[in-house]
This record gives C-alpha cells, structure tokens and sequence, in this order.
C-alpha cells in the first residue's frame, strides 16, 4: 500500500509518500521560518496562506520524486489536529479532495501520533510496547504506548512545553525565532555548570512537567549577569548552557522514572525538541546504564514533516480505517481518544 502523506499543522509544509513494503520513497519540508520571522512567533494567517500557495506544487515534485502516478497511490494521509485550525484545513481539504478525485481512502492523523511513530520509520525500529516523550513546540507528554492507537498519558507539562520554554528562552537572550536550534547552538560556547537553573517538578513524586518558571529564572540571570559581567557574549553561551542542561536533566529525570513505572526498557523520543543533540546524549546514556535503549528519528523527521503522517496514515488505512466525505479538523485532540487499530 502506497500513500501520500500532507502535514500543514502549523509552520511547516510536509508532504511525503510512504510504501509499505519499499519503506520511505520521497518526503519534502518547506519550513515558513522567513515568513514568521519578522513577527517572533507564528502568524496563523500568513501560515494557511502559505499552505495553500505550497502545497499542489510540493505534491507534484514529491510524486516525482517518488515516480507515483495518483494511479500508483492507495490513500492519502492528512494531518487532522491538534494545530492552526486554518492551517490545518489548508491539509485536510486540499487532502481529502484528491482522494475522493482519485477514488482512494483518506484518513486525518493525529499530529502527536505522527511524531509518535515516525521513530518507527528508521532502523532498528523499536517494539511496541515501549514509552514515549514527545517534546513539540506545543506539547510535553510522557506516553505509554502499548500499540498503534493505544496510549496511556503518563504525564505532561501543567503549563509551557519544553520547545515553548526554548523558544521564549532564546528570544530573551535575543536569539531569532525559533529558537530552540539557535539557543542549542549558542550553548555550545557556554561553560558547563557556571550558573544552575531549576530542574522544576523532580523534588516531588510524579510524571507531570513544568517549564513556565525557568523562563522567569532566564530573564533574571540574563537581566543581573549581562550588567555584571564584561563578556557579555560569554554570559549569554553560559546562560544558554544552563538553560539546556535544566531542560534536558528535567526531562531525563522524568523519563527514568516513566520507565521504572511502566517496567519498560523502550525509550522513544519523537518531536522537535527530541532533535537536541544534548537530549539525544543523555537519554541514550540513561537507557544504555539501564541495559536498555533509546530510539529516535533522524533529526529532519523529529521536526514537522510529512513522513510521520504518511507512515501513520499508513498504519490506519491499511487496517482498514478511513474517513467520510465530511472531514473535520481538530485544533484541540487528546491523543488518549484515538482508536487502535
Ligand atoms: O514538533 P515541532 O517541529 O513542531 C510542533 O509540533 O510544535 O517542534 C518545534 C519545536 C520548537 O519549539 C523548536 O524550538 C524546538 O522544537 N526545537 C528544538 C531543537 N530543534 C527544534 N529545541 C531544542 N533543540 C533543538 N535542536
Ligand atoms: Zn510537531
């Protein structure tokens, strides 16, 4: 079964075709970065309006690519939610349009769902059952996954997700949006252990997470050492070193213990903050200590893409599920409501 997988949740234009039996064939991202940039955040309407002049021409070069003909495609994969109500339309009509014209199933994904299982698409793929952390812009949830559509939320973020906290927190040392990558990089520079911020939430029992107080704990270093100190750009790598060692040794904490729980010697890492190269590190050496291990996707297939969503739609129409002629999209969709299959 071949399908052609679109994802336009938020800033990021993924479009992709996944074969069941030849794996991966084609996948390209267009990322808005430019467009949004001068505004320091999203702009949902600029971001839908980009959907829509993106998504037909990037289709044909991925079918190209691929060498698929729309007689060659089984179904089409769309992201359905969680995201940009607009933008999602963009995917979901746009999606569910050329499959009922090419006379194929369709099928909304779940957007966390798709991150979910994109480590499945590298090699070695993890067994179910296994735990997930899923790190996005928009969420932070440790996930218990015992099968495509099973999942147990074990803990999340009582306020900002932990690519949120990188964001604000590079916007505060004046880094670009996004932020996460630029403040990643700045912290290369940094001096390990030259200030400590908070690990919130690892003194108490628990599997919830809270990040919304070291950005508050990043503007106040930033505001007292950037006037105490002469190296104003070393102060700022130390800052950013900080800041990522909390995050990072926070979420490792909680990993840990959502794997004591669960009795579980799987670790998946999915979404764009599971691209940070020191998150990467440390939950690696957490699992391997625990005789266990850590899987995560390529870097390109940690961030939005289309890939995941193909390869998840891919799981559901080949199970036989598909949607009706009246999609919906869904800005807000608990990933515990979806179906196995
Ligand atoms: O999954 P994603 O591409 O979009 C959402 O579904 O939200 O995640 C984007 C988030 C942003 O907050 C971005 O700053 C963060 O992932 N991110 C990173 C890195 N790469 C992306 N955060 C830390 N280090 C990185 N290398
Ligand atoms: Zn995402």
């Amino acid at each position: 079964m071949r399908v052609l997988g679109i994802e336009t949740s938020c800033d990021e234009t993924g479009v992709a075709i996944y074969d069941g039996d030849q794996g991966l064939l084609a996948h390209e991202v267009h990322s808005q970065v430019d467009l949004h940039a001068a505004y320091g955040g999203v702009v949902p309407e600029l971001a839908s309006r980009d959907h829509i002049r993106r998504l037909t021409p990037m289709i044909r070069l991925v079918m190209t690519e691929a060498r698929t003909t729309s007689q060659d495609l089984d179904g089409v994969a769309y992201t359905a939610g969680p995201g940009l109500v607009g933008a999602l339309l963009v995917g979901a009509g746009l999606g569910r349009s050329i499959a009922w014209g090419w006379g194929i199933p369709a099928i909304g994904v779940h957007h966390m769902e798709g991150h979910l299982l994109a480590p499945l698409l590298e090699a070695p793929a993890p067994a179910f059952p296994f735990v997930a952390l899923l790190v996005s812009g928009g969420h932070t949830q440790l996930v218990q996954v015992a099968d495509v559509g099973r999942y147990r939320l074990l803990g999340e973020s009582v306020d900002d997700a932990a690519g949120e906290a990188f964001d604000k927190t590079a916007k505060i040392l004046g880094l670009p949006y996004p932020g996460g990558p630029a403040l990643a990089r700045l912290a290369e520079q940094g001096e390990p252990g030259r200030y400590v911020f908070p690990r919130p939430m690892t003194d108490r029992p628990g599997l919830d997470f809270s990040f919304s107080g070291l950005k508050t704990f990043a503007l106040n270093t930033v505001r007292d050492e950037l006037a105490a100190r002469a190296d104003t750009e070393q102060a700022r790598a130390d800052i950013a070193r900080a800041f990522e060692d909390a995050v990072v040794e926070t979420l490792a904490i909680k990993c840990r213990r959502a794997v004591e729980a669960a009795g579980c010697d799987r670790l998946v890492l999915a979404g764009g903050v599971s691209a940070n190269r020191r998150l990467r590190e440390r939950v690696d050496a957490l699992m391997t200590e625990r005789g266990g291990r850590a899987f995560y996707p390529r870097p390109e297939l940690c961030t939005d893409n289309g890939a995941m969503i193909a390869f998840a739609g891919h799981q559901r129409l080949a199970a036989g599920q598909s949607e009706p002629l009246a999609f919906t999209a869904m800005p807000r969709w608990p990933l515990e409501t979806l179906t196995p299959i």
